[in-house]
């Protein structure tokens, strides 16, 4: 239902902006997260946690929403009516996840076909919603052994998932279905995490220190970053605790010419330098948006980069041929360790991309060695569990390039324990944990002196 505002814009219910941002999602015209960006303006701010619920939960149920919708309707809806599938979508993920009383999910529904002036769509809507509300066991029971709907993930990511990790295969489907936790990394440069961890008990925000990650904490509540004490003046941001690794890992010292190949939003780019203010950092992102969000993380903990929007493998449109000392390069990837937080993935990641991004890798791999000095380090990470992005791309790459060999995770910090993730045969694979950590990968690398 429409409502007018007391400016002149006009507020969108959540549901008629759910639909939107769904129905542009399966039309693969962007994440769930460049859609909520662009239209949660649309709604009144006390409704945006209800508009997230709704994208998020379709999202992150849409394999097994997806195969109940299918078996309901005697054909799919064409392209032209993404918006009532998304409709659809959302009245099943009401029916089967929220309190909102059946009929009136059913009616939300029915009424959403007239706000898109699809009137015809009315009966249909409310004779499908109706059948699913009589018949869900059963209907659920018949689909049951269709692994979209066991697992709830993507058919062929279920088989590469029982394909790669057979023993972590179960940990990552539970893990990957769920909320993930909200971790945050607390700058040491400002303040040490014990004293921190007392700064939120006295805002009654209850805390536990991550295993592997100096840094972390997890909140045992989610909680908006304006009530994190202190988060203005840069003493914590928000950042999975595998992902903290990097910058553990890397060790950057004073002085040290440093390279982040691939930055945005910047998560990295900030602990590289909490670690160490004095560094020389340069920071590489192709998109222009992408990159605001860097130089705003910036501005907030208070250090200074150098900030180049480019594209990292095209070495002549940003590098002035002077050697880096270490590179983080984390590079584009599937995300298929963060799920959880990207739930999108479940409709948008197909086979063929891990194709076209394991090329991507191979291109800025290749490129960002060259400006590695010679007895530099550079660490490669990605958010994937595909063994083709991690481990492969390492063997491949240390195979062709002579002066590249592969070095401990602990070389640059020895006080690193490496008792996180499973030592693969090249770098360490981290799985996502329920309450813990997200999937991650890492492998560093040395150049040879000569
Ligand atoms: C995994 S994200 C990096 C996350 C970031 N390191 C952090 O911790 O906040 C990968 C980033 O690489 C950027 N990217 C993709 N291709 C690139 C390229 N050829 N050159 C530079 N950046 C690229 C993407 O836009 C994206 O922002």
């Amino acid at each position: 239902m429409n409502q007018t505002s007391d400016t002149t814009s006009i507020q969108h219910s959540a549901r008629q902006v759910a639909i939107k941002v769904i129905a542009n999602i399966l039309l693969q015209q962007g994440s769930l997260s460049t859609q909520l960006a662009r239209y949660q303006a649309d709604v009144a701010s006390e409704h945006i946690p209800l508009l997230k619920e709704l994208c998020f939960g379709v999202c992150r149920h849409y394999p097994t929403l997806n195969s109940i919708a299918l078996s309901l309707l005697s054909h799919p809806f064409e392209e032209k009516d993404t918006d009532l599938y998304a409709t659809l979508l959302l009245g099943l993920y009401q029916l089967t996840h929220m309190n909102t009383p059946d009929h009136a999910a059913v009616n939300e529904s029915v009424e959403a076909c007239r706000l898109l002036k699809k009137d015809w769509a009315t009966k249909l809507m409310n004779a499908v919603l109706r059948r699913y509300q009589r018949e869900a066991d059963e209907i659920v029971t018949n689909l049951e052994a269709m692994p979209s709907v066991e697992f709830n993930q993507p058919k062929w990511l279920v088989k590469r998932f029982k394909k790669h990790w057979p023993e972590q295969f179960e940990q990552i489907i539970e893990a990957s279905n769920t909320h993930p936790p909200m971790c945050i990394r607390v700058n040491d440069d400002r303040v040490s995490r014990e004293t921190y961890q007392e700064l939120l008990m006295k805002e009654g925000i209850k805390s536990e220190a991550g295993e592997f990650s100096a840094s972390s904490l997890y909140l045992r509540k989610a909680v908006r970053v304006d009530q994190l004490p202190k988060f203005e003046e840069g003493f914590v941001s928000v950042q999975d605790e595998s992902a903290q690794l990097s910058a553990h890992i890397l060790s950057p010292k004073e002085d040290e010419k440093v390279l982040d190949a691939c930055a945005a939003p910047g998560g990295k780019t900030g602990h590289l330098l909490e670690k160490s203010s004095r560094i020389e950092l340069t920071a590489v992102e192709l998109e222009p948006w992408r990159m605001e969000k860097i130089e705003s993380n910036l501005v907030r903990l208070g250090y200074p980069a150098h900030l180049i929007c480019a594209d990292a493998s095209k070495l002549e449109d940003w590098w002035d041929e002077e050697t880096f000392d270490k590179v983080l390069l984390d590079a584009p990837c599937s995300a298929t360790g963060v799920i959880r937080r990207n739930p999108d993935i479940k409709i948008n990641r197909k086979p063929a991309d891990i194709v076209e991004l394991v090329e991507i890798q191979q291109e800025i791999i290749q490129a960002v060695w060259k400006t590695l000095k010679p007895g530099g380090f550079m660490l490669y990470a990605t958010c994937s569990l595909m063994p083709e992005e991690n481990e492969q791309q390492m063997a491949k790459f240390i195979a062709e390039q002579a002066d590249a060999k592969e070095a401990p995770l602990n070389t640059l910090a020895a006080e690193l324990d490496l008792t996180w993730g499973t030592q693969v045969s090249h770098g360490r694979q981290l799985f996502p944990t329920l309450n813990g950590q997200d999937g991650f990968y890492y492998c560093l690398l040395e150049k040879s002196s000569q």
